[in-house]
């Protein structure tokens, strides 16, 4: 793949390019702190390609991969290598009424496929892998609403990069070389508030996301004022425009009244994601925060790196 520069990654990255798929899973788990966990925590990371693998064949040709990555603190002891230059552990934000929370997380499976059956299957063959080595801290089931909408009826995934502009935006090249063709992971919980989003008139939920509802056409940027989730979430600087890969899920329960969006964003460089989450959260300009965040809580926020697959697979040696 080629990156900004024009070197080529001669590694190859994990599934970071893969279509969004009717239905995912993402489970994030904690090793226990003890040197046999680890041990165990690592050989199952290591075999992730073989267990996607096991999988896949059943899919009869239908889609499904898997990514892991690696927190900060679970970096060190579980590869015994340096850390990726921009790996740091997710900061809380704290805007004037809303907070990005930081929360627990040493490893993240993203499962992507188009029938649930295969995640369960795969999350199952996984977490007998692992045994007692790891706490399950969350296991978030998403899938596809209609048109590729999110729970607040907006279609999610629009200005997502295509093309050359994917691995650009999405993978780490020669800025440090030790871990080209991987990836950070930021995600995020979201909680929606949908009885107070549905009591707002179409027109501002509009101005609030920056896309027409229905159509899905941008709305123009406000320069001053009050700036949409759209516009909050464009970052530029004298380089151009930075941006993220989002393979955001809707998740439900409704008996429980629980709707939600899993924010998941791939960047090449994590301070991308963070500059986002700061114009969301604390707004631009102060105190003019995100007003998605008026109808959407936070209830986690961890960060993470995935690695390129040899990567992975060496961890076995
Ligand atoms: C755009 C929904 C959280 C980054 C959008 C759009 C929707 C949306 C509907 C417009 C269509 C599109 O381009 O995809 C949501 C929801 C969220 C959420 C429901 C959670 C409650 C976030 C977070 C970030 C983010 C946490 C980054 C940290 C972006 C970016 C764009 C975008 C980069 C595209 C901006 C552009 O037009 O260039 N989001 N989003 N979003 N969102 Fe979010």
């Amino acid at each position: 793949q080629t990156v900004p520069g024009k070197q080529a990654i001669d590694t190859e990255p994990q599934y970071i390019d893969a279509p969004l798929t009717a239905s995912a899973a993402f489970l994030v788990l904690v090793i226990k702190e003890d040197e046999q966990a680890m041990a165990t925590a690592r050989s199952v990371v290591a075999s992730t390609d073989d267990l996607v693998k096991d999988v896949c064949i059943r899919a009869s040709g239908g889609q499904f991969n898997c990514n892991v990555g690696i927190s900060h603190r679970a970096w060190e002891p579980l590869t015994g290598k340096p850390l990726p230059k921009e790996l740091r552990p997710f900061q809380e934000i704290k805007g004037s009424r809303h907070t990005a929370v930081a929360t627990a997380g040493d490893l993240l499976y993203h499962i992507r496929a188009e029938s649930f059956d295969l995640i369960v299957e795969f999350e199952k063959i996984v977490l007998e892998a692992f045994g007692d080595s790891v706490t399950v801290v969350d296991d978030v089931a998403g899938f596809r609403y209609f048109d590729g909408r999110d729970l607040l009826e907006f279609i999610d995934g629009t200005a997502n990069p295509d093309g050359l502009d994917l691995p650009a935006a999405t993978l780490v090249g020669s800025e440090d070389p030790a871990y080209a063709g991987g990836s950070y992971v930021v995600i995020q919980k979201y909680l929606h508030d949908l009885s107070a989003w549905r009591a707002e008139t179409v027109e501002t939920q509009e101005d609030i996301i920056g896309r027409t509802k229905f159509d899905n056409v941008e709305k123009p940027d406000a320069t001053e004022g009050q700036k949409s989730h759209k516009t909050l979430c464009t970052i530029k600087d004298a380089d151009g425009e930075h941006d993220i890969l989002r393979d955001n899920m809707p998740f439900a329960v409704p008996g429980r009244g629980e709707y939600g969006t899993y924010f998941i964003g791939y960047s090449r460089h994590l301070w991308v994601t963070e500059k986002m989450l700061e114009r969301m959260f604390i707004g631009d300009p102060p105190p003019l925060y995100d007003r998605i965040l008026d109808f959407s809580t936070a209830v986690t926020g961890v960060t993470f790196f995935a690695p390129a697959r040899q990567f992975l697979s060496d961890l076995a040696d």
